[in-house]
């Protein structure tokens, strides 16, 4: 029997047999998001039962986290003023939904908050619970738009690669890795790919400046390519998180702002890494100084205690939706679930109260970007990325010459393992590493990660010259 005895939770502690047991329906019944389900009969699962502050741990181990999870869980784990809230709203009210003009106080006040820190003028909000819900509202709410206009064949999606923007079978559809679209056939007659402000991997030559300027211009020539009239607006990551925290050139922003307004291509920034403070402001879009149509807010929301997504408009769309789209056929039941909402609230307040975006600006950021740069002239780091508590590594065979090791030699993920073996999480995404560590990581735990990274490339670096390929 697949089953905990009836009433039974899961125990304070596990010992090895309830360990073992676990580990058996785990690897033989779940199927598990972004896994080849074969490395679960080949190695039990990795299970994980606690969580506190930076780290994670089970039995036997306690791992720092460099990842806060999938770039989520902000404000720390196992919070006791979260884990309060939760329990308050729960015995409060447990659910109302928000359909036909239902509202309760969390919904009501997480919206207004989002509208107040967005700078969208009168911006309204929807809640999904997760960025590729988010994303696809996004891209409903464009097409309604131009339908309104009176322009429906405004329809085109322009996106990137390197871009991940969920695994909905439209957000799928946009991302930049084109496995996860043909794995699954879900090519797009909507969509069009453009390419990335990738500097490292992409720029021919080019200095920063003129490589921003020239990507963004690329971007229009897509819009041009397809036709402005057939282009209902651009998706793109401030910075793009998933596939090596690719940070644009200062030029890009701005160029790309511009673009889409002369050609009457709405922008959607997906911040659902970037978004409440990981930058070190806010919203990545500050940072870089533009202002999109549309923002995608989901993970750093309510840090990941509990799921919640925001689909943001700004109230110029908003003003046209308004006057003219009559019932919007769009909603989730779970949409402002009150325990998510006062959880979301709850963490922007502990942002605030404990200043750890302005923290991540003036203190923890820059001895953060200090620490990682120190690796940068390792010989196998071919470039440091960085951006608040946000870090991409770009691992290369020949920093000059930008060249890298074949994908199949996993180079990346043997420093990750590496690391693991150090006590230290972090993300190996195809010859890059991603960091993006809790908000109150401390300066020692800093040094911990730093020093972890160190050893692990010196470690690789040695065995890649023992074989000859270093
Ligand atoms: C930029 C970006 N957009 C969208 C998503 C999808 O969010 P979710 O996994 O909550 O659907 C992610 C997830 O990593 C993301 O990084």
């Amino acid at each position: 029997m697949n089953q905990l005895k009836a009433g039974d939770m899961i125990p304070d502690t596990l010992d090895e047999t309830l360990t073992a047991k676990l580990q058996g329906w785990d690897a033989q019944h779940h199927l598990h998001p972004f896994t080849d389900t074969q490395t679960l009969t080949k190695a039990p699962p990795f299970l994980i039962d606690r969580a506190e502050g930076c780290y994670i741990s089970g039995a036997g181990f306690r791992i720092l986290d460099a990842m806060a999870g999938l770039g989520c869980v902000n404000i720390g784990y196992g919070r006791a003023d979260m884990a309060e809230t939760a329990r308050a709203v729960t015995e409060r009210m447990t659910y109302y939904h928000n359909f036909a003009a239902v509202a309760h106080p969390y919904g009501a006040a997480l919206a207004g908050t989002i509208a107040d820190k967005a700078g969208m003028g009168q911006a309204r909000v929807f809640f999904g619970n997760s960025g590729s819900e988010a994303n696809e509202t996004l891209v409903k709410l464009a097409w309604a738009y131009w339908r309104i206009k009176g322009k429906p064949e405004k329809r085109m999606i322009i996106t990137r690669d390197y871009a991940y923007h969920g695994s909905g079978i439209f957000s799928a559809a946009l991302n930049g890795n084109r496995s996860m679209i043909d794995n699954f056939g879900l090519e797009h007659p909507d969509i069009a790919h453009g390419p990335a402000p990738y500097w490292f991997r992409c720029s021919e030559g080019m200095a920063p400046p003129e490589f921003g300027e020239a990507a963004a211009d690329a971007i229009g020539a897509k819009i041009d390519a397809v036709g402005a009239d057939k282009v209902a607006a651009v998706i793109a990551e401030p910075i793009q998180g998933t596939a090596g925290a690719i940070i644009p050139p200062k030029t890009y922003w701005p160029r790309l702002e511009t673009i889409c307004r002369e050609k009457g291509v709405l922008l959607i920034s997906d911040e659902v890494v970037t978004g409440f403070g990981r930058t070190g402001h806010w919203f990545a879009k500050d940072a870089f100084g533009y202002t999109p149509d549309m923002m995608t807010l989901a993970k750093g929301l309510s840090s990941a205690y509990a799921p919640i997504s925001a689909a943001v408009i700004s109230g110029e769309i908003a003003e046209v939706l308004h006057g003219e789209m009559g019932l919007f056929q769009h909603g989730y039941t779970t949409s402002a679930h009150p325990v998510s909402a006062a959880l979301a609230l709850k963490n922007i307040d502990i942002l605030e109260s404990e200043g750890l975006v302005n923290r991540i600006r003036s203190d923890i950021g820059p001895y953060f970007e200090t620490a990682m740069r120190r690796l940068e002239m390792h010989p196998l780091v071919g470039e440091v990325r960085v951006m608040g508590l946000m870090c991409g590594i770009e691992i290369a065979k020949d920093r000059r010459a930008r060249t890298q090791y074949p994908a199949e030699f996993l180079v990346d993920e043997h420093i990750s393992n590496a690391c693991l073996r150090r006590g230290v999480i972090l993300r190996a995404v195809g010859n890059a590493l991603v960091l993006c560590p809790p908000f109150i990581i401390k300066q020692k735990e800093v040094d911990t990660i730093a020093a972890a990274l160190k050893e692990a490339l010196d470690e690789i670096y040695a065995a890649l010259k023992e074989q000859g390929y270093a």
